[in-house]
């Protein structure tokens, strides 16, 4: 098998670890070539399931990236394995033959995060790593996380979508307001924090090219923007956080007539903290410039949740957002006054 050189091991610690596992030992070599200029990733080899365990309880392996047919412990079995001894590692797994059973398998027993199919374009197996490595970071973060560290990560993500700075901020704000005001407890509000602060953690998933793109989204780039809260939900899951959390993430855009996605739930099937979630969302949505359009104008907005309410929204919670919602239009309104009078004062002192 191709030697795991010991210094790697010494001199990487710490650095982002992407573990390949095939018994093919030319496509080890070709893996370590491709990666060869990487110079920010440790890469790792083994020729079988056996020696990947043994290198996964010794290492911290930020990423598995295993064929499925090898002799021995088969890539989804050791996907599954590795799944219980480190629920942070990244799983991937490899196919030269793409059919549904394995697939499924995939996805249901060993939880992979991609599936790749042989042969591999370059391009695309360098994309899929780096952005596995990317949700990596986040859920290894998440895993020991303290509130102080979620509102920093869902900074970070928002980073990557700048019209978006300050809205996960202010989504967790705007549903703990409505969730105290319909009298949940104390442990539900700090868990609705949390969901509003990592509703969308899943857009680490999404190219920032498609996140940023400035006009209307064709379908192939709609269908990865709707995978978001599926790939948040596995980001949230991986870091172990409560179900109410994974479920927050899960469902914020489903809506209250079955129209959302990821599937399409209706009513009390969505759970409630992620109806508290959804009306948040959309609402400080409205009122944020986004790449494709201008942000709403305050009127705009009321005119637009009202529209909304009757399908989109639990009917019970939209009635007493309206309060929390009017109070910060309020708020918007006074500011854009003063804003205004400070610029005319500007002015005629200059005139
Ligand atoms: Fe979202
Ligand atoms: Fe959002």
């Amino acid at each position: 098998m191709p030697d795991i050189k010991s210094e790697e091991f010494i001199s990487g610690s710490g650095m982002r670890t992407v573990l390949f596992v095939d018994d093919e030992v030319p496509v080890l070599n070709e893996i370590q070539q491709l990666f060869s200029d990487d110079a920010a990733m440790r890469l790792l080899v083994a020729s079988s399931g056996e020696e990947a365990l043994k290198i996964v309880r010794t290492e911290d392996v930020w990423l598995v990236v295993s064929d499925t047919h090898m002799p021995g412990i088969s890539g989804i079995e050791l996907l599954e394995r590795i799944r219980h001894i480190s629920p942070t590692t990244g799983r991937i797994l490899m196919t030269a033959h793409a059919d549904l059973k394995t697939a499924i398998d995939a996805i249901n027993i060993s939880e992979a995060f991609r599936f790749i199919i042989k042969p591999w374009d370059n391009d695309e197996l360098k994309s899929i790593v780096n952005e596995a490595l990317e949700r990596s970071e986040v859920v290894r973060e998440l895993a020991h996380c303290e509130e102080g560290t979620i509102l920093s990560i869902a900074q970070a993500i928002e980073l990557k979508d700048p019209y978006t700075r300050g809205h996960c901020d202010r989504v967790a704000e705007y549903a703990s307001t409505l969730a105290m005001k319909i009298g949940l407890p104390e442990e539900s509000i700090v868990h609705i924090k949390q969901g509003g602060w990592l509703h969308d953690c899943g857009k680490i998933g999404v190219p920032g090219a498609v996140l940023n793109f400035p006009g209307k989204l064709d379908e192939p780039s709609l269908k990865i923007v709707r995978r978001h809260p599926l790939w948040g939900a596995e980001v949230a899951r991986q870091a172990d956080l409560p179900t109410v959390v994974v479920n927050m993430i899960l469902y914020h855009h489903e809506r209250y007539d079955g129209s959302g996605y990821p599937y399409g739930l209706k009513g009390e099937e969505i759970t409630l903290e992620a109806r508290i979630v959804t009306i948040a969302d959309v609402f400080d949505c409205l009122r944020t410039q986004r790449p494709y359009r201008a942000a709403c104008t305050n009127d705009q907005v009321r005119k637009i949740m009202r529209e909304m309410s009757e399908a989109f929204f639990d009917p019970h919670l939209i009635e007493l957002f309206q309060a929390i919602a009017e109070k910060v239009l309020d708020e918007d309104a006074r500011r854009a006054a003063t804003h205004h009078r400070d610029l005319a004062g500007q002015g005629s002192r200059h005139a």
